[in-house]
């Protein structure tokens, strides 16, 4: 029977990775919740063959049924290049876990209502931001759901977790914990508490250090079609240029990222991430839209996109306010189409090369070469121009005399 507070759950539909959270969740909504049936909704956003096999082997012997959803295809043809476009970066991570969070949690709402559930289920503590990003999905898309958080409700440690798996006789992995996605993988999310100390290089799967046998320099060359990558040299496809640039990149000791990052409730982490295929197609991007997007639009859409990244970290991908952002930046990459060429090597993503049929720069009026317009038609504009300063500089002048010392 479940303890005095908790409501007893039906069918419940549980976001599912195999990790020690979402593991323990199984027996904790069983336990604690007298839920009658526990289904498993594991969401397939990247995270690699290994990590899902080891999921499924996890629960293997457990009489539960297990849904694996495919959104493999919808993060990287659909999410991934909004945040392309997006520049989407939250104070240099590049919203990996943030995005797939609302991903799963959008996806998981879905088959619990397929499945008839009365309430869905997830593995975040009190204490981090995944849980905001899974209520806000789930209240916002399955409104007539139940949402459970055993972790949370129970005020569970990560020892406490511990004791309970080794109680239900469920296998854990030890050491620190990690969320991968294409997109990025965040590593020791809150969990690294010493901050002068570098984590241990061999907790890296893409990124390499650069050492002796580093990989020499490599140039690549990234083709945008309004705002989207197109093709990285001969690759086409989001999900195979992702997978190449995380293996060439990250050789290169690209994408390494450490942070101390300021989370939803406040409360400031050690953050580590890897996202070497992040990295080098934001870098491009932002280039390109440095050649073909003018001054006045740069400037907004700059902060256009810091309030995108603000609503993604925060849990409101599905938020209106977020859609409306998306279609403004849909139409500010109309013209940021064109090809960026960077040489990636010892940590350095550089560019190289840039060419566009939509570029906004003009060798003819810019050079200091040619003869493009009379140069002495500036003098009034430059003088017009002037005026604050003359104004400032006069007020300057009438002060120094007003305080200027007797003699
Ligand atoms: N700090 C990042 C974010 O809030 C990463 C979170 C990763 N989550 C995790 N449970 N490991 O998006």
């Amino acid at each position: 029977m479940p303890k005095d507070g908790i409501t007893p759950v039906n069918r419940v539909a549980l976001a599912y990775s195999g990790g020690l959270d979402s593991t323990v969740c199984i027996k904790l909504l069983e336990r604690e919740y007298a839920a009658k049936e526990v289904i498993l909704i594991m969401v397939d956003v990247g995270q690699g063959e290994a990590s899902l096999a080891e999921a499924r082997e996890r629960v293997a012997g457990l009489p539960l049924q297990l849904i694996t959803v495919d959104a493999r295809r919808e993060f990287t043809d659909e999410w991934i290049p909004r945040a392309v476009a997006a520049n989407g970066s939250y104070g240099g991570y590049p919203l990996s876990s943030s995005m797939t969070r609302q991903l799963i949690a959008a996806r998981v709402a879905e088959v619990a209502r397929e499945q008839g559930c009365d309430a869905v289920a997830e593995g975040s503590t009190g204490k981090g931001n995944d849980q905001f990003r899974f209520h806000n999905t789930f209240t916002l898309l399955a409104p007539e759901l139940r949402v459970v958080t055993p972790i949370r409700d129970l005020n569970l440690s990560r020892a406490g977790e511990r004791r309970l798996a080794q109680e239900f006789g469920l296998t854990y992995k030890e050491g620190i914990s990690d969320d991968k996605t294409c997109w990025g993988r965040a590593i020791g999310s809150g969990e690294i508490e010493d901050l002068e100390q570098d984590i241990d290089v061999n907790e890296y799967e893409w990124w390499h250090p650069v050492s002796a046998d580093a990989a020499g320099p490599v140039r690549v060359t990234v083709e945008f079609r309004e705002g989207r990558p197109v093709r990285v040299d001969d690759v086409k496809g989001m999900n195979e240029m992702i997978g190449m640039l995380n293996e060439v990149a990250g050789r290169r000791s690209i994408g390494r990222i450490d942070v101390v990052e300021d989370g939803i409730m406040g409360l400031k982490s050690r953050e580590v991430y890897e996202a070497p295929a992040a990295s080098v197609l934001l870098t491009a991007h932002r280039d390109l839209e440095r050649l073909c997007l003018t001054k006045r639009e740069l400037a907004f859409k700059a902060q256009v996109d810091t309030a995108w990244a603000d609503l993604v970290y925060h849990g409101h991908w599905h938020h209106p306010l977020k859609a409306q952002l998306d279609a403004f930046i849909a139409e500010s990459q109309r013209h940021v189409s064109g090809e960026i060429t960077i040489d990636l090597h010892c940590g350095n993503a550089v560019i190289a090369g840039r060419r566009s049929d939509q570029s906004l720069f003009d060798p003819t009026v810019r050079s200091v070469e040619r003869d493009s317009f009379d140069q002495s038609d500036m003098s009034a504009v430059v003088e017009t121009y002037a005026f604050e300063s003359v104004f400032l500089g006069g007020r300057n002048r009438r002060q120094a005399v007003i305080q200027a010392p007797e003699i």
